[in-house]
């Protein structure tokens, strides 16, 4: 119980960190005067922030709400939370991609996606940097619809303290770190393959426990 206040918190924590970026975008969209703001969430999970885009009290405009990730299981549970809180012709104005971002950009079938007033990617980044080419395929796939002003809004991991856990995990020769905020697990293949005293970390695979 304890032990799970920490990782409860730090999740109000980043919760509360999106929301706030969140609502500063839009109000910096709709403020250059956009009638409709399309808006794509890159890696959205389960939906965890699309009820932060379409619940922003910005009651003037349109918001179209594009959300991709890798995992179909995330975006039917996504959809099925919006289908739950949204009135119908609300998701009219939503589509949903599945798809490995460092492969591929989110396309309609017969046309490009339209231009996006804002491209999000929450706690996601860091995925796509398995090496240097497969972080700048999924930069380049994510933001090539970001139109002209419009904003990319991107919450990571601090990557030096992700390179000092691993380091302390691996001076004990263990594959966790855990500290009262937070468990991570080291992959038992890539960490021993690490420069540790690297400041640019490509390819350690990490799982944060919740
Ligand atoms: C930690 S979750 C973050 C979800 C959401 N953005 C949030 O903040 O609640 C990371 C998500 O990234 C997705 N993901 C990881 N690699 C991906 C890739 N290459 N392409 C698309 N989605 C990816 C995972 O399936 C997962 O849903």
């Amino acid at each position: 119980m304890q032990e799970r206040q920490g990782s409860r918190a730090m999740k109000n924590l980043n919760n509360l960190v999106k929301d706030v970026l969140i609502r500063w975008s839009l109000q910096q969209v709709t403020s250059a005067g956009v009638a409709t703001v399309e808006v794509l969430d890159v890696c959205s999970g389960r939906g965890g922030d699309q009820m932060k885009f379409l619940q922003a009290p910005i009651s003037t405009v349109r918001l179209c709400y594009n959300a991709v990730d890798i995992a179909e299981a995330q975006i039917l549970e996504a959809q099925k939370r919006l289908r739950q809180r949204l009135p119908l012709e609300w998701l009219e104005s939503c589509r949903f991609f599945i798809g490995d971002v460092t492969l591929l950009a989110p396309t309609l079938p017969d046309e490009p996606l339209p231009w996006q007033h804002i491209v999000s990617i929450q706690f996601a980044l860091h995925y796509a940097f398995k090496s240097k080419a497969s972080a700048r395929s999924f930069l380049h796939n994510a933001t090539g619809r970001l139109c002209g002003g419009g904003l990319l809004i991107i919450t990571t991991v601090d990557s030096s303290k992700i390179g000092e856990f691993a380091r302390q995990a691996a001076e004990k020769q263990e594959f966790v770190f855990k500290n009262e905020l937070a468990k991570i697990s080291f992959d038992e293949v890539s960490l021993p393959r690490c420069d540790l005293d690297s400041k640019v970390w490509l390819g350690l695979s990490i799982r944060p426990h919740r």
